[in-house]
């Protein structure tokens, strides 16, 4: 018998209801669903919970169960083998209801359906709304809630979770959040932001705040330049319709690393509570320096994957991909340099990258630490002259240290060496998914992990007039990479000196 049915719920969530709109989609087979599968495994879910999913197609329910089942086989086959008695009980907490999102009548059903589930099951009318949909149905898909009252929190509380984007503009950013605000108050909408579900993230925050040697150093005096890398080895694949319109500013710059990055360079927080650690790291997003549009070209590099041979295998250019147009100047890698005018990080640069089909999936911040004041060991080469802290966010999450130490033998010839420590090495503890943590959170109430909305209004208002440059200025290159590489060699010329390069992150915490 599984491990889960021998177990007591333990859970302290309030019994409620998660309800998914695009219950269909590849979000929700590929992340969404396997979540609350896990969260099921783990018994982290309310003593009476339903998973309620809102597909636009016609099914019974036992086809929504035929459905949810194969995709847990084909998305986490090994769970699934593993947790056969769970998957039967995971299969009975779950409901479907036909929900056409620009469909105002059936949003009457949904709610009547939801009514009678209430009434029947026991379970308080307390809902999450996860919306699993493209963007351009926020809106719509708010106001039939609101037209139907599904948003009423005079029987049980109501909150609802965003996927990014939100908003494709400073603008529209704007209106999308007033337009939700029409129905839901702050404290009821989630945005969610994967990568600040993701443990490494979070331990950004313990490694600074918990131990008394790196908070001392992190600042303008011991810091020289930070560099952020969110690399993938991947290119568009099947998502060139969406990716054609969003580009890496918008899907990775404008939230995920813009996110990370406030986290490193956030202040401490008073308290260790949702506002208070939002209060501080929205901060630091409203003291980027603007990048005006006549500096663009220095400080922001753009590039375009183009067609590769790699290991005898062409790889597509990003032109020739499914659903792009063809003619299309959306950039697939970004490299930037950033400041914070505050007073921790005045004039310390941070530079931030990320693209597609790039050698490694990799996403690390290294904290270079400025030279020793006086360098009595002369063969110590400028490259390896700092030292790094290395915080891994995936994969071999963990954090390093690097220093030079003295080669045995005679003179004093210094290499550097690295103390690393990985995540795998907590042998006992399995790294919870993103997703598994940052919906557990939306169920029981703390938002501590999902962007408010004056920290996502910063971030479009520093991306912004970049977007708006590159769109209104053709003079502005677009450089083409070659698959494999880390991308434009235009990267390089964004550091002031000449001997600076960007660190190639390899697989393992390595010294170059
Ligand atoms: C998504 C982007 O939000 O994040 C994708 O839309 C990107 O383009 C993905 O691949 C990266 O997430 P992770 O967790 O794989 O680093």
């Amino acid at each position: 018998m599984d491990e889960i049915v021998k177990k007591k719920k333990k859970s302290n969530v309030e019994n409620q209801i998660l309800v998914i709109f695009g219950s269909n989609g590849d979000l929700s087979k590929r992340k969404l669903i396997p979540a609350i599968f896990q969260l099921y495994i783990d018994n982290l879910l309310p003593e009476k919970f339903i998973l309620l999913c809102a597909g636009s197609q016609e099914k019974s329910e036992k086809e929504n169960r035929e459905d949810v089942s194969e995709t847990l086989n084909k998305f986490v086959p090994k769970t699934t083998a593993e947790n056969p008695e769970a998957l039967k009980g995971f299969l009975d907490v779950l409901y479907y209801k036909k929900v056409h999102n620009q469909t105002e009548s059936d949003f009457v059903g949904l709610k009547e359906y939801i009514d009678g589930l209430s009434a029947t099951l026991e379970i308080p009318k307390n809902i999450v709304y996860y919306f699993s949909i493209p963007p351009f149905l926020y809106e719509v898909v708010a106001s039939n809630m609101v037209k139907c009252g599904l948003n009423t929190e005079l029987d049980g509380w109501k909150r609802i979770i965003v996927e990014k984007p939100f908003g494709y503009s400073y603008d529209t950013a704007i209106d999308l959040d007033k337009k939700l605000r029409n129905g839901f108050n702050e404290e009821q909408i989630y945005r969610i932001d994967h990568y600040l579900g993701k443990e490494t993230v979070q331990n950004i925050m313990v490694t600074r705040f918990s131990n008394g040697f790196f908070e001392p150093i992190w600042n303008r005096k011991y810091v020289d330049r930070v560099e952020i890398t969110g690399a993938e080895k991947i290119g568009v694949g099947d998502r060139g319709g969406y990716y054609d319109t969003s580009g890496a500013m918008r899907d990775m710059i404008q939230n995920h690393l813009l996110q990370v990055l406030a986290v490193v360079a956030m202040e401490p927080p008073s308290v260790f509570d949702s506002e208070s650690i939002r209060n501080e790291s929205v901060k630091v997003l409203q003291s980027l320096r603007q990048i005006k549009p006549a500096q663009v070209s220095k400080y922001v590099v753009r590039g375009q994957y183009t067609e590769t041979a790699v290991d005898d295998v062409v790889k597509k250019a990003y032109l020739q991909e499914k659903g792009v147009n063809p003619e299309s100047t959306t950039e697939t890698f970004v490299a930037l340099k950033l400041f914070i005018d505050n007073w921790r990080w005045s004039e310390v640069p941070f530079y931030v990258r990320t693209g597609k089909n790039l050698p490694e999936r990799v996403t690390e911040v290294v904290i270079h630490l400025k030279p020793a004041p006086h360098q009595l060991f002369k063969q110590r080469c400028m490259s390896q002259s700092t030292n790094m802290i290395i915080l891994r966010i995936n994969p071999d999450a963990g954090v390093a240290v690097d220093f030079g130490m003295k080669i045995p033998g005679a003179g004093y010839k210094v290499q550097n060496v690295n103390m690393a420590f990985h995540y795998s090495d907590l042998a006992d503890k399995k790294i919870s998914e993103a997703y598994e943590r940052l919906l557990l959170d939306a169920m029981i109430g703390d938002s501590t992990l999902y962007a408010r909305a004056d920290a996502v209004k910063a971030s479009w208002k520093f991306v912004d007039p970049i977007l708006t440059a590159w769109k209104n200025d053709p003079s502005i290159p677009l450089y083409q990479y070659n698959c494999n590489t880390w991308g434009p060699k235009e990267v390089d010329s964004l550091f002031d000196e000449k001997f600076l390069k960007w660190r190639a992150p390899f697989q393992k915490f390595k010294t170059e």
